[in-house]
């Protein structure tokens, strides 16, 4: 194994033209780590945002140059010394968590083993590579906050983009009735994810129709608990992935108020996705089972991120964007 590797890193933040693919050294795991070879990593919103500055805490943890990417698919290259349950050549896949390092796209990252999940047999690096990050917010909103009964109705605002897919198919394969919301290009393909309704977000508002949806799980962030607090079914759940200052305050607010009305209420709720490989391990049957399929914008080498991140800062992504990187 060579002691350098090729990485897309930032040395400053800015919007564009700050990401370069440069040789550096390989990193070494650390006593809990294992080290992996990545064959393939996927993009999310959080890269970019971290490339812009917009995540400015992690400069704390983490001086320039960083490497960038969360999630990734590859083979187990080292393992750290305390590290068991893993053996060199597994083929694993993993989110890396928000408090420690990205470093998913290049050529081999080094990430904790208690967050790696093994691929199951059957299951694609693309496919392994796609969910992590994106997957897990669906999987967690809908298994863990809004513990989605069959037969309730799911509405998924930004349901044809990454983490939107997966809550169609998650939902759908919990038993819920889902409804989709999202712009006039991908109505059809939201019904063949199984969406029972579907919502162009140009012509209609969702959160104008009354006591309509059991949970409403705003993916991409462009309503708030106010405006769609009638829009609920009684004992109805609001949930968000935009950790903004008015959703924050709802969502304790609301926490809140269950200690001291333990009864049938609407509520609010923040999703801040975790790092757990059960959830992985799931989902990978799911897509075994049939019930979930990876969807894939689209497939880039490593040396054109910059245009995968491009793609992405245009919100017009549908499902995942793939890095293919060996
Ligand atoms: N809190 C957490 O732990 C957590 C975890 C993961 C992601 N997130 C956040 O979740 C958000 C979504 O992430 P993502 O990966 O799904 O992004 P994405 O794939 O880039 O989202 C693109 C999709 O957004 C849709 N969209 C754009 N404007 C819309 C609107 N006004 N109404 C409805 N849909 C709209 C587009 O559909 P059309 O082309 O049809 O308009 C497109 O399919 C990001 O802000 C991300 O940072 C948070």
């Amino acid at each position: 194994m060579a002691d350098t590797m090729k990485a897309a890193r930032i040395h400053k933040y800015g919007k564009s033209g700050v990401l370069e693919v440069e040789n550096c050294e390989r990193p070494k795991p650390g006593p809990d780590e294992i080290l992996v070879k990545v064959h393939t990593a996927s993009l999310n919103p959080r890269d970019w945002l971290t490339m812009r500055g917009i995540y400015q805490m992690r400069r704390v943890v983490e001086p320039f140059p960083i490497t960038l990417g969360s999630d990734f698919a590859g083979e187990v290259a080292e393992l750290g010394g305390n590290v068991t349950g893993f053996a060199v050549g597994d083929l694993v896949c993993a989110m890396q968590p928000l408090r420690g390092k990205f470093g998913a796209f290049a050529e081999y990252v080094k990430v904790k083993a208690s967050v790696a999940a093994k691929l199951l047999d059957g299951i694609s690096s693309a496919d392994a590579a796609a969910m992590p990050c994106a997957g897990m917010t669906s999987y967690q909103t809908l298994h863990d906050v809004a513990k989605v009964h069959p037969g309730e109705v799911v509405l998924v605002n930004g349901a044809s983009g990454g983490v939107g897919v997966y809550a169609v198919q998650i939902a759908k394969a919990m038993g819920a009735k889902v409804v989709a919301v999202c712009g006039p290009n991908n109505m059809a393909f939201c019904q063949e994810m199984g969406a029972d309704e579907v919502i162009n977000y140009r012509e209609d508002d969702f959160a104008s129709r009354e006591d309509a949806y059991d949970v409403v799980y705003d993916v991409i962030g462009r309503s708030s608990p106010k405006a769609v607090k009638k829009a609920l079914k009684s004992g109805g759940r609001y949930i968000t992935t935009i950790p903004g200052p008015g959703t924050a305050f709802a969502a304790l607010t609301s926490y809140l108020l269950g200690f001291v009305w333990p009864f049938k209420r609407k509520s609010t709720h923040l999703i801040l996705v975790k790092p757990y490989p059960h959830n992985l391990q799931a989902m990978m049957q799911l897509i075994l089972d049939g019930k979930m399929k990876t969807i894939v914008d689209g497939h880039y080498a490593l040396d054109d991120i910059e245009q995968a991140v491009a793609r992405s800062q245009t919100w017009r992504a549908r499902g995942k964007i793939i890095i293919d990187v060996s």
